[in-house]
């Protein structure tokens, strides 16, 4: 075959270097892009690095790491449904010494950031492993699942109850300098208390949102199907109430807020932006397509490039409702 009639190979899609993707999340942390790959669907970085560029991403959420290892829930702990999964895998993970042990010399060595997910049953758990991550080389931030059961109030979850995350937070706040994500529940009727409590007590940006808790039933219909009972929700199937959740909150505090829920493609992510998010989390669609995110990250930047705009910012808070002016006090003093 001569070289004219070799078959083209499309370029790969490179981001245009002149739109600036970076975002800042507090406390001197700053994302290249804003696609970050969600907690418990990308493993530690390092399972995925034969498939995926991790240095193109945004961040890396690790799997939720507590104090002690954790053999997880009982089997089946995963389920389809309709437009999503649920899954009960209950914090499997090797603990923090371990994930530190394993993992952290190989995140030193990436550009892009690692953000520890860590999980606890008490503030106590919490606050260890936060001290244990912090000053540790290649840990570039931590995100608190709260939406973990306290034993200390009988099971109650941190994340539904506001004194008991904002409790939660300042304790974390108080033992590490690092970065501090804190992720929020959906199951709750109102987590704008919530969100505020996590703000007032130091965190430095909001994630959100967890899965929706559900069940689903054994084929015999004699006994719920999951070896948990209760699984988690997440996949496009959530995303409306994610979008919801980020709206309310967005208009609710200060911090920046990091989406999640059901981001499949370009759109989904610009849909978290219009509702105030600076950046968004992409989670089971990872399992389905583990370079997602990173075609996210070069369409988020063409379509910068195709709206004229040096820089995503433009995109984010759109779709709010517009801030009242102040009323005039010359306007009042003229009222008849
Ligand atoms: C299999 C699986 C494991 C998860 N593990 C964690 C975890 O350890 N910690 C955590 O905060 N969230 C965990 N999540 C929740 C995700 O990070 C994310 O918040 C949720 O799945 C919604 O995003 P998605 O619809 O894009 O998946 C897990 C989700 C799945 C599907």
């Amino acid at each position: 075959m001569t070289r004219a009639s070799a078959p083209a190979v499309p370029p790969l899609p490179v981001a245009p270097p002149d739109v600036d993707l970076s975002v800042e999340l507090g406390r001197g942390l700053v994302l290249p892009n804003p696609i970050v790959v969600a907690s418990g669907t990308f493993g530690y970085g390092v399972e995925y690095g034969d498939v995926v560029d991790v240095d193109r991403l945004g961040a890396i959420c690790c799997k939720g790491t507590t104090l002690k290892p954790r053999i997880g829930n009982p089997t089946p702990r995963v389920t389809e449904t309709p437009g999503g999964m649920l899954n009960s895998i209950g914090l499997q993970n090797p603990g923090v010494d371990a994930v530190i042990e394993k993992y952290a010399e190989t995140w030193t060595g990436w550009k892009v950031p690692v953000l520890v997910n860590v999980a606890g049953e008490s503030v106590s758990d919490y606050v260890e492993v936060a001290r244990r991550l912090d000053g540790v080389p290649g840990v570039a931030g931590i995100e608190l699942n709260i939406s973990c059961p306290n034993v200390g109030r009988g099971g109650l979850q941190f994340a539904i109850d506001a004194s008991a995350a904002g409790e939660v937070t300042a304790a974390v706040r108080r033992a590490t300098d690092l970065p501090l994500l804190v992720k929020l529940s959906p199951n709750v009727a109102d987590v704008r208390p919530i969100a505020k409590a996590i703000q007032e007590a130091g965190a430095d940006a909001l994630t959100a949102i967890n899965t929706l808790s559900g069940i689903a039933v054994s084929p015999s219909r004699e006994r719920p199907l999951l070896g948990n009972v209760f699984g988690g929700l997440s996949g496009p199937a959530i995303k409306p109430v994610a979008l919801r959740i980020v709206y309310e909150v967005a208009q609710a505090v200060k911090i920046p807020i990091v989406a999640i829920g059901g981001v499949t493609e370009l759109a989904d992510v610009l849909d978290y932006l219009a509702v105030g998010a600076v950046a968004v989390q992409v989670g089971t669609a990872i399992f389905a397509d583990p370079t997602l995110p990173i075609r996210l990250v070069d369409q988020l930047a063409e379509e910068c490039g195709r709206r004229g705009l040096d820089s995503y910012r433009p995109l984010i808070g759109t779709a709010l409702p517009r801030k009242q002016a102040p009323s005039s006090a010359k306007g009042a003093e003229y009222r008849p």
